[in-house]
């Protein structure tokens, strides 16, 4: 069964959860935790036991419904998702129909028959919750697992942004749940998919936790498969890596990233800020060229309250697989004072 940890997902802070959470454990006092760019939704995980009220947000539709697959707390039958889950298995998939997965994505990110399957699998769940077949938690758990799924079989190197070019591709897809985590009875979660500067100015907290991107590549461009099997509008799709039309296009990848990062940091009504960044600033490649200097965190945070920063190598958490010269990871805590 899946947690949210098995996610091939960029920048997601999984290797570095122990450092961070003794960090923010050491540093911080409360009882709320918003995690305003969450992402594969790791940290808030690793952190389940630790607060009474978690705020989860993230832009993405696939990553929001992931988070309500692992952690709204509503009731749902797993008896009966089992066993839709094991129908769907036992479909033969090589005499499935064409559908807009296989015919669009089959032997390029899937293989075509397993492509017909997870069609086939995505509009059922639809047709599923229009009658009452399932209830939406049962929903959401249905479709993160599909999600989980196909991201574990891709034909990718972990995002989507091209497909390996490869003659054949091998049927590998199985229809695997994920494990929906039960909390405590006094503890709560809201979920949100909205951009995280109109949403920090409805959000109260004692601990925000800030990871935006910090290059130009752009999730909703990465991910966007998931994010399309997730809609299930049937978009017509554009290039060789087979993407619709442009949306969810961050301003943190953007020259205007500085502006709109003070902006956010000023709205939020918190009692400490948690801020995580890396130096690629200095790497070769254009796209991964840092948006924000470390200078600029630091300034702006320090505009806010007293502000620690604390680093490790990154070769401490990748096994020194990094060509990038004297690369870090930084977290940022800044007690708010005004
Ligand atoms: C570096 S990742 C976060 C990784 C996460 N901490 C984890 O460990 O998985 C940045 C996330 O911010 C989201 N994002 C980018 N711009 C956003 C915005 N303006 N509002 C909300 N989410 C945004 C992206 O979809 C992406 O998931």
């Amino acid at each position: 069964m899946f947690n949210m940890y098995n996610r091939r997902y960029t920048g997601s802070k999984y290797k570095l959860m122990e450092w961070i959470r003794s960090l923010i454990i050491d540093n911080c006092n409360g009882k709320t935790f918003f995690d305003v760019f969450a992402g594969t939704g790791v940290v808030t995980e690793y952190m389940i036991n630790d607060y009474q009220k978690y705020i989860i947000n993230d832009f993405l539709y696939s990553n929001e419904v992931i988070y309500k697959g692992f952690l709204l707390q509503k009731n749902y039958d797993i008896d009966k998702i089992i066993k839709i889950v094991e129908t769907f298995n036992n479909i033969n998939r090589t005499h499935l129909e064409e559908n807009y997965v296989s015919v669009n994505f089959g032997d390029k990110y899937f293989n075509k028959d397993d492509a017909k399957l997870i069609g086939k699998i995505r509009e059922e769940l639809e047709s599923d919750i229009k009658k009452n077949i399932i209830n939406s938690k049962e929903y959401y758990i249905l479709l993160s697992s599909l999600l989980f799924s196909i991201d574990k079989i891709a034909n990718t190197c972990g995002h989507y942004d091209a497909y390996r070019k490869i003659d054949n591709i091998d049927s590998k897809f199985k229809y695997e749940l994920i494990l929906p985590k039960k909390l405590n009875k006094n503890q709560k979660v809201e979920i949100y998919r909205e951009d995280s500067n109109i949403l920090a100015k409805k959000i109260k907290a004692d601990i925000a936790f800030i990871d935006p991107p910090y290059n130009s590549r752009q999730y909703s461009r990465f991910y966007h498969v998931l994010e399309n099997i997730t809609k299930w509008e049937k978009p017509e799709l554009y290039g060789t890596a087979l993407k619709p039309k442009e949306e969810n296009m961050s301003e943190y990848c953007k020259s205007s990233a500085p502006k709109i990062f003070k902006d956010l940091i000023e709205k939020l009504n918190v009692k400490y800020i948690v801020v995580t960044y890396n130096n690629t600033y200095n790497s070769k490649s254009s796209s991964s060229k840092n948006k924000i200097t470390l200078k600029e965190i630091k300034d702006i945070l320090d505009e806010k309250g007293d502000t620690k920063v604390f680093d490790k190598p990154y070769k401490f958490f990748n096994a020194g697989k990094t060509e990038l010269k004297n690369h870090k990871e930084y977290v940022f805590i800044t007690k708010v004072e005004k």
